[in-house]
């Protein structure tokens, strides 16, 4: 069959994946490759065991793969075929150099770019999926317009707002796409381009246009927003335990208000993922090379609050059993950064596992899809961890069961059964605030929220 389009995604990612599989499910008439450096991670996209958990997206995978959608390794052969190539390699945060722990590191980027040159003989369109700093699409065309080859590239910027968990329903019909471009006559063709194909499924009203540089501003505004919701509610949560009022109370009283709005109000252990934190970083990073130091110590303190906040659990687990942990089991139940992922990235519960580690507790960590990334992100501790599927197992002789991922099962454990079998004065910390309380104290349980008032026997 002859394609309308090839369209070609660099990085089969989080993002990569899921945003391609959805474009060639909604478009059976271009043809999609998505290429990656990484052949364990191709080999998995084209196997039964995709190598991201997201719900619904296997059957998508199934229905498209190899008829218009398709996964390999082979980038170069790729570029050349394509017509529109996105982008969606990783940006982390630069860990070396100069602004090591806030810029991003595009070096990544870069590479890719000077792949696609290097293997362009016509004209092409290239669209920054991935989250970078505002004005990377300059750089960009400076290295792709190094050679006087005649061939031309038109740097875009599209980036995906999709949360992990609900990607698939996030892409199917998201809240808006955003296509930013140069205001050139030619940007501004492209950029028409990529809306053509957004199209086909997304409403109209729903594809905002804008310039380049607002593009790739906003999807980090956007981030910075969403987190420092989170922290600002979490701050509060501290208040609340202090002062006896209740943060899920203060957030619904709040979330009525119509220009306040009741969505990510909920009071946590702290926000993770692979993005918040890196893209505020990147902003006060961008902030500070600008001279707006206030500008940057303001959202610095977005991450400030998140990271005091795990610590802070754990402090609290400390202090309430009688200062010690040493030699106590202790199941943390969930370790993805956030329910219906297996992404442990930046998750909340690396540092609340380490720092108990630390105070010698005996950690077991369960979660229902994360645990293989858990082992890896504890690598170097792994043979003092124990890994568990079952909650019950992993409860079994437990002195404190702490949530640390808001998972749907947690909420339907049979708490009766599992505090038969903890050592009493049996203690539970509930990291996300979704538990019945009020029951597991009348069942015996000491109980700890966050932002509430504890419920304790003792
Ligand atoms: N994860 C999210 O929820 C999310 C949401 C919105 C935006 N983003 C942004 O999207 C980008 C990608 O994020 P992700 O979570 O998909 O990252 P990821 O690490 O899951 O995927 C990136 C992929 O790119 C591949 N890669 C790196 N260099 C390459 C190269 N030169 N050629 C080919 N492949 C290469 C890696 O092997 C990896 O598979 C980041 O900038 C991120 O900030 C992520």
């Amino acid at each position: 069959m002859d394609f309308e389009k090839s369209i070609l995604c660099i990085g089969a990612g989080y993002v990569g994946g899921p945003t391609m599989v959805v474009i060639a499910n909604k478009c059976p008439q271009y043809r999609v490759t998505v290429v990656d450096i990484n052949q364990d991670k191709v080999d998995a996209w084209n196997s039964e065991n995709i190598p991201i958990y997201e719900p619904g997206l296997d059957k998508l995978v199934k229905k498209v793969r190899d008829k218009n959608l398709f996964f390999s390794t082979e980038i170069d052969k790729g570029i050349k075929a394509a017509d529109i190539i996105f982008v969606s390699v990783n940006t982390p945060t630069k860990n070396y150099g100069q602004g090591a722990g806030k810029a991003a590191d595009l070096q990544y980027w870069e590479r890719t770019a000077r792949q696609i040159l290097a293997n362009s003989g016509r004209d092409k369109i290239i669209v920054e999926k991935s989250t970078l700093p505002v004005r990377t699409a300059e750089a960009m065309g400076r290295i792709l317009h190094e050679t006087e080859n005649g061939v031309r590239f038109e740097v875009l910027s599209n980036p995906e707002f999709l949360a992990e968990g609900t990607a698939i329903k996030d892409l199917e019909n998201p809240d808006r796409v955003l296509i930013g471009s140069k205001d050139t006559e030619s940007g501004i063709k492209a950029r028409k381009e990529i809306v053509e194909i957004y199209a086909n499924w997304v409403p109209m009203d729903r594809i905002i246009e804008s310039n380049v540089w607002s593009a790739e501003l906003s999807k980090l505004t956007a981030n910075a927003f969403l987190a420092q919701r989170i922290s600002s509610i979490n701050s509060i949560s501290a208040l609340c335990e202090k002062t006896e009022a209740d943060i899920d109370e203060v957030a619904y009283a709040i979330g009525t208000d119509s220009r306040i709005g009741p969505k990510f109000l909920k009071s946590s252990v702290g926000f993770g993922g692979s993005c918040f934190k890196k893209d505020i970083l990147n902003l006060v990073y961008i902030c500070q090379n600008y001279g707006l130091d206030e500008v940057a110590d303001y959202w610095e303190s977005v991450v400030k609050i998140n990271e005091w906040q795990e610590r802070r659990f754990v402090r609290n687990m400390l202090l309430n059993m009688f200062n010690t942990v040493a030699g106590k089991r202790i199941a943390l139940l969930g370790f993805a950064f956030k329910a219906n992922t297996g992404d442990t990235r930046e998750s909340p519960a690396i540092t609340i596992t380490r720092e108990l580690f630390e105070e010698h507790a005996e950690v077991v960590v369960s979660d229902p899809k994360a645990l293989e990334n858990a082992r890896i992100d504890l690598k170097d501790v792994e043979d003092s961890i124990i890994f568990e599927d079952d909650p019950y197992k992993a409860s079994e002789g437990a002195h404190a069961i702490a949530i640390l991922t808001e998972w749907e099962l947690y909420k339907d454990l049979d708490y009766g059964r599992i505090i038969k079998g903890m050592v009493q004065p049996a203690f539970i910390f509930d990291g996300r605030n979704i538990l019945d309380h009020k029951g597991l104290f009348s069942m015996g349980f000491n109980v700890f929220a966050i932002g509430k008032a504890p419920l304790t026997h003792i």
